[in-house]
């Protein structure tokens, strides 16, 4: 049984995010603290992982300070230190787990290190109950998976992409378009304006549950530097429009099929690009009409992106048991999902 009382810090470093959140139990967030370098990366159109880790250096004390202050607790309080230890980028890892390492050391408090895309799962458990079996969709900047989950805790991945990751593409698409970084939501607003005029191949449009979207990217940055040769017109709201359709499709089949396949009470949508709303009107009117029986967790948009809370949401569900004095595991930030 794991104790309603117990108090867990949670720190989460793996991109480009210092976040450290405190949870008692599993549901009462004392502090939920995000501190983005998004505008720092900007200027260079994608997160710069040397810049990174030293921005997760200068900040990460800040943030541990600020959030024991909202939490309104001491280092005395806590029972448990959770880490996000992969996947990521190294050089962040590496602040995130040191830090967690030295204070775990320093004040004799048990440490847990856990996984990222775990973690973008869990950020549902703080909205509402996970239940089981079910299926889960993370899309992110770093990751296009489809995870089954028999139990808490228990990981099967069922597909993943071969390349490219969905969050990746957005990004990319913008930055061929000149539209900024990130380039998920302003691609998301943007298709709103356009007319799927294009018609992109569907990318990795098989039985499989994997995915893929270097080759859906490629034909994209190909058409629009056509259209620039040849100097022909063409509106950024079109392409936006047609690339999304393209993209969200095979999320759609795959997730359908998956979800009738291993019989799920839930489905639920996790990670940075599940906050688009062309994918989650699709989830709604596909589940809606062939799964009317399907639970659907669609969480608000602060649950998406990287945060601690859901790291720290995970963590709750460790029985006391995971967490311990041993401060020398390396950084992994190819983990594998499970735990
Ligand atoms: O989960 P996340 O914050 O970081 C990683 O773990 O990768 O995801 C960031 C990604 C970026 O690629 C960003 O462009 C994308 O999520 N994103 C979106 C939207 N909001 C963020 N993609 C599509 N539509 C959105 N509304
Ligand atoms: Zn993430």
């Amino acid at each position: 049984m794991i104790d309603n009382e117990r108090v867990i810090l949670a720190i989460e470093t793996s991109c480009d995010e210092t976040a450290i959140a405190i949870i008692k139990g599993q549901k009462e967030l004392l502090a939920n603290i995000v501190s983005s370098q998004i505008k720092q990366h900007q200027d260079n159109g994608g997160v710069v992982p040397e810049l990174a880790s030293r921005l997760h250096y200068e900040n990460v004390d800040h943030v541990f300070n600020q959030a024991l202050q909202e939490a309104k607790i001491t280092l005395k309080d806590i029972d448990g230190i959770a880490v996000v230890n992969g996947p990521g980028l190294i050089g962040a890892l590496h602040v995130g787990t040191i830090f967690a390492k030295s204070i775990a050391y320093l004040n004799n408090i048990p440490i847990l290190s856990v996984h990222h895309i775990a973690g973008h799962i869990y950020a549902n458990n703080l909205i509402s109950d996970l239940k089981f079996p079910l299926l889960a969709l993370v899309v992110s900047g770093g990751h296009t998976e489809l995870v089954y989950m028999p139990n808490h805790l228990d990981f099967k991945v069922l597909g993943q992409t071969q390349d490219d990751a969905i969050g990746e593409s957005y990004d990319k698409i913008a930055r061929i378009l000149d539209l900024g970084y990130p380039g998920g939501p302003i691609i998301d607003k943007l298709a709103k304006e356009g007319q799927n005029i294009y018609d992109f191949p569907i990318p990795k449009n098989d039985n499989t549950y994997d995915f893929s979207y270097s080759g859906l990217k490629s034909a994209v940055i190909n058409k629009v530097n056509t259209l620039k040769m040849k100097k022909e017109e063409f509106n950024n709201a079109d392409i936006a429009r047609s690339f999304q359709e393209s993209a969200v499709a095979p999320l759609i089949t795959k997730s359908i099929k998956a979800a009738k396949e291993y019989n799920v009470k839930q489905f639920l949508i996790a990670g940075g690009v599940s906050a688009n709303s062309y994918l989650r009107q699709e989830i709604e009117n596909n589940f809606t009409k062939e799964l009317p029986n399907v639970e659907l967790l669609l969480p608000p948009l602060w649950a998406t992106t990287d945060n601690a809370a859901m790291i720290a949401s995970l963590a709750s569900f460790y029985q006391d048991s995971y967490f311990n004095n041993e401060y020398d595991f390396a950084v992994n930030p190819n983990r594998k999902l499970g735990i």
